[in-house]
């Protein structure tokens, strides 16, 4: 889809459903190579494994502090600039933060160098405090271990899931190289099923039509734990344990 018509490629590195993930180098390059530039979400991305924006030659990208990084719900999001950019660009959204001299009170806005410029308002400092924290677990991982364990945990869930559930059809890829750091499995009673796992406190979450999603790291996650939640969910569809109305009640969040 990538041709000359397109001006800009913008695309979630790790699909937020199945989990696949794609190949920043090749689609950069592919953008490139059509004139275009390539904004990557980085959402599904960060703090699950290694992301090499500059290796890859990308121009932008965008993410949130909430998934794998663990900052909690509404953390403060992040953007990538390359350098090569950082001179040209302008915020969308321009802010006193990002003022050359904010505290100089100018009466017009200029902006500050580089990716100075793109702060806007003033920040939430106590969202970036909770944040901050959870950064500090990542001071002594190396994300590509982290990654290689991430892989083996998925393995292991879809082979237990696989053999127990042989009504769960696999949405992400098989090839651990090929996924980001979640599986997913489809189910038509999917938001039941989850709803039954959340109730036997095996947390994951549900997307529409029918995916149920399992987000795995070893930060806080291990071997044990992926056993228990496969167990817990072929006793729920052996058992039909979903089959209950309560189960199937929406809620905003799914
Ligand atoms: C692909 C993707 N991008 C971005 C976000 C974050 O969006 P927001 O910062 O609006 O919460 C999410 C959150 O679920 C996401 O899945």
């Amino acid at each position: 889809a990538i041709d000359d018509t397109v001006a800009i490629v913008m695309l979630t590195e790790v699909d937020y459903r199945t989990g696949r993930r794609r190949n920043m180098k090749a689609v950069t390059e592919a953008a490139h190579d059509a004139g275009a530039i390539i904004i990557w979400d980085l959402a599904h991305s960060a703090g699950a494994f290694p992301v090499r924006l500059s290796e890859c030659g990308a121009d932008f990208a965008v993410g949130c502090g909430y998934k794998f990084l663990n900052g909690g719900p509404g953390a403060p999001a992040f953007l990538y600039v390359a350098p090569r950019h950082s001179d040209v660009v302008s915020p969308a959204i321009a802010g006193w933060m990002g003022h050359a001299e904010p505290f100089a009170f100018e009466p017009s806005y200029r902006p500050g160098k580089g990716i100075k410029k793109m702060q806007a308002g003033t920040p939430p400092i106590l969202s970036m405090t909770a944040l901050n924290e959870a950064l500090t677990l990542y001071e002594d991982v190396d994300l590509a271990t982290l990654e290689r364990e991430s892989q083996c945990l998925g393995d292991m869930f879809i082979s237990a899931v696989m053999q127990h559930c042989p009504d769960l059809e696999l949405a992400s890829p098989r090839t651990a190289a090929e996924r980001g750091s979640q599986v997913s499995f489809r189910h038509p009673e999917g938001y039941a099923i989850m709803q039954a796992l959340i109730d036997r406190n095996v947390i994951g979450d549900f997307r529409a039509p029918d995916i149920l999603r399992f987000g795995i790291t070893p930060l806080y996650t291990n071997a044990e734990d992926i056993q228990r939640a496969a167990t817990v969910l072929s006793e729920i569809i052996r058992d039909r344990l979903w089959d209950r109305d309560a189960y199937r009640v929406r809620a905003a969040v799914t």
